[in-house]
């Protein structure tokens, strides 16, 4: 599928609605004091920064691969996406900006915590697992190896970092201390439903989802709500189920491409990220592409 110029947008400037906050990757307006406009961009953020060049057409990848886990697994937990046309709430003219890349979702309170799941050996919960054996505090069975599906689930939380920090891996207890003994029972025991009930789907159509990241949000009754993105490939790592083996870093339809290619050239991971090359941002816009299409047509 070609991608045409216009499809490609760094930045939304919505004037209809009063404009809340850009994050690395979304766009926020509100609608009322109950609904938000979540605007998916191209922007892309590696190591906790973001790239200078948009990856085109991520945000409506994004935006759809979201809007389908939302609907399967709303029976898991409640979420904040609400079934209202975004277009209805912008001018003619803004529309452009935000075709397939917006939802309309329910206004809620973020926790301040990234509900990261894990079912295999990856990225940073290996590097832990090298160093001290466990992941979160959580100890685990020795001499696993780089990529191993774990003995199970487990949910090993991070703090969600400011613009230009890094998040952080916590302990449970330290969630407890956060939000509440209640809530962080509620948010691990909910990720990890989610993260099983997603990877055996995933795994029949030859994905594996190797971890995932989930945010929470309260409403003014104090219910919880799954929000921000869902099971996509900016939030979790999925590789092919067919070029999976143990021992070394799978291939992958995420951001780890693009991960590869800045170790490469040896960026020191501080701002400025360098120009990303077109053929890689193409590259990661096709494999964003293949993950939706396997997990979705
Ligand atoms: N339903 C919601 N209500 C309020 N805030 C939300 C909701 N869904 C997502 N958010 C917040 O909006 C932001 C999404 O934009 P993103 O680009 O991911 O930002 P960040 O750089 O903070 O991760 C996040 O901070 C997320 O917590
Ligand atoms: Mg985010």
């Amino acid at each position: 599928m070609k991608t045409r110029e216009s499809d490609v947008i760094f930045e939304t400037n919505i004037t209809s609605l009063e404009f809340l906050y850009r994050g690395k990757v979304r766009d926020i307006y509100k609608i009322d004091d109950d609904r938000l406009l979540v605007v998916q961009t191209d922007r892309l953020s590696a190591f906790d920064v973001v790239l200078p060049n948009p990856i085109p057409g991520k945000g409506r990848l994004l935006t759809e691969l979201s809007v389908f886990w939302f609907k399967k697994l709303s029976h898991v937990i409640p979420n904040h996406w609400l079934d209202e046309l975004p277009q209805d709430f912008v001018t003619d003219r803004e529309r452009g900006q935000i075709n397939g890349r917006a939802m309309v979702v329910r206004r809620l309170e973020p926790l301040p915590v990234e509900a990261i799941v894990r079912g295999y050996l990856a990225g940073s919960g290996w590097r832990e697992y090298q160093n001290t054996g466990k992941i979160c505090g959580i100890p685990l069975p020795p001499n696993l190896r780089e990529a191993q599906q774990l003995p199970r689930t487990i949910f090993t939380p991070s703090t969600k970092a400011d613009i230009g920090d890094h998040d952080e891996n916590i302990s449970f207890e330290l969630v407890e201390e956060k939000i509440g003994k209640d809530y962080a029972d509620k948010i691990r025991d909910a990720s990890c439903k989610l993260y099983e009930e997603a990877s055996a789907y995933a795994l029949a159509r030859e994905i594996i989802i190797a971890d995932t990241k989930f945010e929470f949000g309260t409403d003014s009754n104090g219910a919880l709500y799954l929000i921000d993105e869902a099971l996509t490939s900016d939030s979790s790592r999925f590789w092919p189920q067919k070029q999976y083996f143990v021992g070394s870093s799978p291939p992958s339809f995420d951001k780890q491409f693009v991960r590869d290619w800045l170790e490469s050239i040896s960026w020191n991971k501080k701002p400025p990220a360098p120009d990303v090359p077109e053929a890689i941002a193409q590259k990661t816009a096709d494999k964003y592409r293949e993950a939706l299409i396997l997990l979705t047509r």
